[in-house]
């Protein structure tokens, strides 16, 4: 990944500027050692460009501009990738939301833990957190709920489901978080984490998974979280986060979302690495 992540930046910055590969340098901005990753100019100058990189479980993305003062943040994260069911399974949801109390707020903590997103039954059946009802307070896993629809029918099934349905909601968070300090370049120097907070939030739906040696399909996007700062509504940022297969999600932030030239973000490109990367390095002078 952080060869894929070396190529991709390249190939980014040699297609804006035009710069051969062998003459493409990074700096940091801010601080040396955990500052912002910037490119440099000949002249040792910081490039008129911005971009950001993430990459998670063999997937890099890199969002990039030329657009003067823009800053943008970038991060994936991967919901099935760590052993998260065995501190939920020991503690509960709410114990494993409680671990990272440093950087959620009182209020994101208890929206993380005790609200849904609509999921699916094994049967196809679409829950909506209605028909979820107080079920949405259960934070154990291997449990059986009952809910009643608004047909009047009824419908079990395990809390497994319902927990993987607040995980998911949580990576959301989460992401859209690391976007957001990505963007700012402070990442984990940032002191006012806890007081960014994330209101609105909605898990994207889930592409295809990958099948045979096919990539899966993009998922949903969500562009309508809000941002706040301090407890100031951030107007001026502009964030989406877009599912990827089963298990990525990508959060994009730009600020000043003023200066954009349009008012959905262009869509990703999916790269081949031998087609589009590889070939353009090995022909640039
Ligand atoms: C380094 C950090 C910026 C991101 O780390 P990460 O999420 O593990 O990794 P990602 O794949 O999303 O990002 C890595 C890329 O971020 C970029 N990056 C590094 N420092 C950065 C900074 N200060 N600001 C913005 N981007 C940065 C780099 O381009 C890096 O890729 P590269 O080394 O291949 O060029 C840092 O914030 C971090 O370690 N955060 C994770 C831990 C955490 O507590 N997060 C809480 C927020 S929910």
């Amino acid at each position: 990944m952080a060869l894929g992540s070396a190529l991709l930046k390249r190939l980014f910055v040699s297609k804006s500027l035009g710069l051969p590969w062998l003459d493409i340098r990074f700096g940091r901005k801010g601080d040396p050692k955990h500052g912002k990753p910037c490119c440099l100019l000949p002249d040792g100058s910081t490039a008129p460009i911005e971009f950001n990189v993430s990459h998670q479980a063999g997937l890099v993305a890199l969002v990039g501009c030329q657009i003067a003062d823009m800053e943008l943040g970038a991060d994936i994260v991967c919901v099935n990738e760590r052993n998260d069911y065995r501190v939920i399974d020991q503690d509960g949801f709410d114990g494993w939301v409680d671990v990272y109390q440093e950087i959620f707020s009182a209020e994101e903590s208890w929206d993380m833990k005790y609200n849904t997103d609509p999921f699916k039954l094994l049967d196809g059946t679409e829950l909506s957190p209605a028909d979820v009802g107080r079920n949405d307070r259960c934070c154990t896993r291997d449990k059986e709920l009952t809910v009643v629809l608004k047909s009047g029918e009824e419908r079990r099934f395990s809390s497994d489901l319902l927990i993987d349905a607040k995980l998911r909601r949580f990576y959301t968070f989460w992401c859209y978080k690391e976007a957001f300090i990505k963007l700012t370049g402070e990442a984990l120097l940032a002191k006012w984490i806890k007081n960014l907070e994330f209101r609105n939030v909605r898990a994207p739906v889930a592409g295809t998974i990958a099948r045979c040696s096919t990539l899966g399909s993009w998922g949903e996007r969500v562009d309508d979280v809000e941002v706040w700062l301090h407890r100031k509504k951030l107007e001026d940022v502009k964030m989406e986060i877009q599912a990827f297969e089963e298990n990525f999600m990508i959060a994009i932030a730009a600020k000043p979302s003023s200066k954009l030239p349009f008012n959905d973000f262009p869509k990703f490109a999916s790269l081949n690495l031998e087609q589009d990367i590889i070939a353009v390095a090995e022909t640039s002078s």
